[in-house]
Parts: structure tokens; C-alpha cells; sequence
């Protein structure tokens, strides 16, 4: 069965918590389930992981790359200023995988800050503004590109 990383950056631990008028009510726990259950749909084994640490989430991007896994990437506040993660998530796509850029919220209609991504450009693909949905549509991106 083909493998998706689900990979989730800074502050994405504190689903269900943080803002959620933004973020919505579901916590990363309820993320993970609804991302298995829908890889499962989809035929896809996805494994969802979330750190805090920039080095961290890093490691993992190169652990998809030297595994030959696809990767769903929600890089929250790294997207719009790391160009180690940017740089890692590159070599995704360089390597013939997929990479879907993914937000709950659609950071085009936020803060000026959060309208670049630095991910973007690298990404296969980038979804937002969905919520919990976005994620869903990542994978039926995946699985629909892999057909
Ligand atoms: C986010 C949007 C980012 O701007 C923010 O820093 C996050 C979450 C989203 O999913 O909407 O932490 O990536």
C-alpha cells in the first residue's frame, strides 16, 4: 500500500485549543483518526506525526525522501519564513514524489505576513482554507495523481 506522511509543524499540537474561531474545534488526535480513516478510503497507509522543532520536522521530510513516501505538509508558521524546511521539502518534489502544502485556515485572507509561503513554490500542489477537510483533499490529490 503506498505510504503518505502526514507532517504538521509549530503549534499544530494545540488543535482544539488554540484560536479555535480559526482553527476550528478538532484536536490533533481527532486529526490523526480522520486523516487514517481516510487514507483507508483512499487505499493510502498515512501516518501523521506533529512536531514543534524545526530541525525535527526536517529529519522527517529527508526520512520521506530517502523512503520514497509522499507527503502531506502542513509546515504552519515555518511556511512563511524557513528556508531549511523549504530547502528539505524541495528535494520532495526534485525526487519525482508528491507534496501537497496544506492550511486549516486560508492564510491568503489573514495577516499580511502569513499571504507568503516560502513551501509554495516547491510544493506540488497547496490547499487551504478547508479546515480539517483540507487534509482530506490532499489525499484525494495524492491518490488521485497516483491512479
Ligand atoms: C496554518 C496557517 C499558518 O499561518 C499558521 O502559522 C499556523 C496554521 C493553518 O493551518 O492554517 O500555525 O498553517
Amino acid at each position: 500500500m503506498t505510504r503518505v506522511l502526514v507532517l504538521n509543524g509549530p503549534n499544530l499540537g494545540r488543535l482544539g485549543v488554540r484560536e479555535p474561531e480559526i482553527y476550528g474545534s478538532a484536536t490533533l488526535a481527532d486529526l490523526r483518526a480522520a486523516n487514517e480513516r481516510w487514507g483507508a478510503l483512499l487505499g493510502l497507509e498515512v501516518e501523521v506525526r506533529q512536531t514543534d522543532d524545526e530541525s525535527e520536522l526536517v529529519g522527517w521530510i529527508h526520512e520521506a525522501v530517502d523512503a520514497r513516501t509522499h507527503v502531506v505538509l502542513n509546515p504552519a508558521a515555518f511556511t512563511h519564513y524557513s528556508y531549511a524546511l523549504r530547502d528539505a521539502a524541495a528535494q520532495i518534489t526534485t525526487s519525482g514524489l508528491l507534496l501537497v502544502e496544506v492550511h486549516l485556515s486560508n492564510p491568503a485572507a489573514r495577516e499580511q505576513f502569513r499571504q507568503h509561503s516560502v513551501i509554495g513554490p516547491v510544493a506540488t500542489g497547496t490547499i487551504a482554507g478547508f479546515g480539517p477537510d483540507s487534509y482530506r483533499l490532499a489525499l484525494e490529490a495524492i491518490a488521485a495523481r497516483l491512479a
